[in-house]
């Protein structure tokens, strides 16, 4: 199981992340994590969900392998809206997070609006140049995250396939690549250099047990283990 494997590994992580020394910015003590309010939703929300995102890709071929064959995800079907166009959707589809169920298609499009944690791929197919990943900031897209239930077995997964690795399970944030630079934030030209390092501690000490990797256009994908160390420890 993934326990005693992610345990040696915890071990194993240098002091820089045994603990982040407190700070203050003005008015609290931070790291610090705040629930939040208890106050019901509008009950006319009720049955709201968040069923999908949607990526531009460069090449929608190399996508539907990438989410395919490395993530398990299974092309719900692909619209073809115009001569250079499509819309196409990819869902896990395994009868439960960690199940292992099957649908056939003609199930997945049946329960296409009952479920979430969609993708969506937009692709304009003529050449052009290729649009810039999430970690070049052109838009508000930070990241995509998925839960694996054995994250060291992920990551040996994604090293097989030749995946671009920015953070590896136990290593702290890295200081080269895109999340090593605040502009992976958005526009951070008022944040200090100090700030940045402090805020970097914080989230190798968060993100302990996650890998960051990227997708075939570089957008920014965390992997984080389904049992997750409580966010409030
Ligand atoms: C500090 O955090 C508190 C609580 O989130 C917030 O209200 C306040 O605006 C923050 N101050 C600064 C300077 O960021
Ligand atoms: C798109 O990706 C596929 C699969 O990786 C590859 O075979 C193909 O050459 C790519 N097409 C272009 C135009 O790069
Ligand atoms: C599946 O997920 C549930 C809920 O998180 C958990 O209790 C159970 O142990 C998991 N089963 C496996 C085989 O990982
Ligand atoms: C994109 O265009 C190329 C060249 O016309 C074609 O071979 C390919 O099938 C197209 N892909 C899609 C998804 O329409
Ligand atoms: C950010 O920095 C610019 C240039 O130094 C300054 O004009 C601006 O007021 C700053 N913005 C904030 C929110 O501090």
């Amino acid at each position: 199981m993934m326990l005693p494997k992610v345990l040696a590994a915890l071990v194993a992580i240098p002091t820089a992340l045994s603990c982040v020394p407190r700070s203050t910015n003005g008015s609290m003590e931070v790291p610090e994590t705040v629930p939040g309010p208890n106050e019901p939703s509008d009950p006319e929300t009720v049955g709201y969900f968040i069923n999908h995102f949607s990526l531009n890709v460069n090449n929608l071929t190399r996508s539907i392998e990438f989410y395919r064959d490395i993530f398990g995800m299974r092309h719900m079907f692909t619209h073809y809206l115009s001569p250079h166009i499509t819309v196409t959707y990819m869902t896990h589809s395994q009868g439960g997070r960690n199940g292992t169920g099957y649908q056939t298609t003609d199930e997945m499009l049946r329960y296409k609006n009952n479920n979430g944690g969609h993708l969506e791929f937009i692709h304009l197919n003529i050449t052009g140049e290729d649009i810039p990943g999430s970690p070049k900031q052109t838009s508000t897209l930070n990241h995509v995250g998925i839960i694996v239930p054995d994250v060291e077995a992920t990551q040996e997964r994604l090293e097989d396939y030749g995946v671009t690795i920015y953070k590896k399970v136990g290593e702290p944030m890295p200081s080269e690549g895109p999340l090593s630079r605040p502009a992976t934030l958005g526009d951070a030209t008022n944040l200090s250099d100090e700030e940045f390092a402090y805020f970097q501690e914080a989230m190798s000490q968060l993100n302990q047990l996650n890998i960051f990797a990227e997708d075939p256009d570089g957008n920014l994908l965390e992997i984080l283990p389904l049992n997750e160390p409580p966010l409030f420890g």
